[in-house]
């Protein structure tokens, strides 16, 4: 069955498929955004920034496209894609003021751990998206990923702890926080800033 939406979802498949991102104003990135809710509130509130939203279940795009034609917001483009692809190879270097990653599967099994999202490799690959300093911004009700996320940006040395990088988002939530909210869990934020590569000096 033909979806009326699709037409307004950007799939991204192609290996060399760049992604151009507007250089005149900050451009934002809800990464596994789900149906939505979070990124339509923040370009709403922000139309002089461009936002981007990303996820791989169609049937939740679908639903972003429909509330964000509904709620009148032009500052967001909606893709299709897998995490990973976008932020490895399709964005350009130094693209992106700030990243979102909110209430990601925490895969709390010991065997399926490797399914994370957030692991060691994936920094250098947000740090490479990311502006100089731009913000990683995470969140989570899994205290197990949380402590595992800030080690691993801790450890990176590409990143410090930055909370001001989030304190213009106040109090819009995505749909997951406000699912485990309503269960009475406690969800968890964290900003974090890029820090300049080092300088390597190499000697005679
Ligand atoms: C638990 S939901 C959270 C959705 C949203 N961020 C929120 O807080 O309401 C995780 C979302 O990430 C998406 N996702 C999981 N793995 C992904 C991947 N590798 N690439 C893109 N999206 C992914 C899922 O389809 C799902 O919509």
């Amino acid at each position: 069955m033909a979806h009326n939406e699709d037409a307004e979802i950007r799939i991204l498949t192609g290996a060399y498929e760049r992604l151009p991102v507007p250089g005149d104003r900050p451009a934002e990135l809800d990464l596994g955004c789900g149906t939505g809710s979070f990124t339509i509130a923040l370009a709403a509130r922000y139309p002089e920034r461009q936002f981007f939203c990303a996820d791989v279940m169609l049937g939740r795009l679908r639903k972003v496209v429909r509330r964000r034609n509904r709620a009148g917001v032009a500052n967001l483009e909606v893709l299709r894609v897998e995490a990973r692809h976008l932020i490895g190879i399709m964005f350009p270097d130094d693209s992106l003021d700030r990243i979102h990653l909110l209430c990601p599967d925490p895969w709390p099994k010991n065997r399926h751990r490797g399914h994370r999202l957030l692991c060691c490799d994936f920094t250098t690959q947000l740090h490479r998206v990311l502006k100089p300093g731009g913000i990683f911004h995470f969140s989570s009700d899994d205290e197990n990923y949380c402590d595992a996320v800030n080690r691993v940006m801790e450890s990176s040395g590409l990143f410090e702890l930055y909370m001001p990088g989030i304190e213009d988002v106040g109090n819009i939530r995505s749909d997951f926080e406000n699912r485990w909210l309503s269960e009475g869990k406690m969800v968890h934020h964290r900003a974090w800033k890029t820090l300049p590569l080092p300088e390597i000096t190499i000697g005679h």
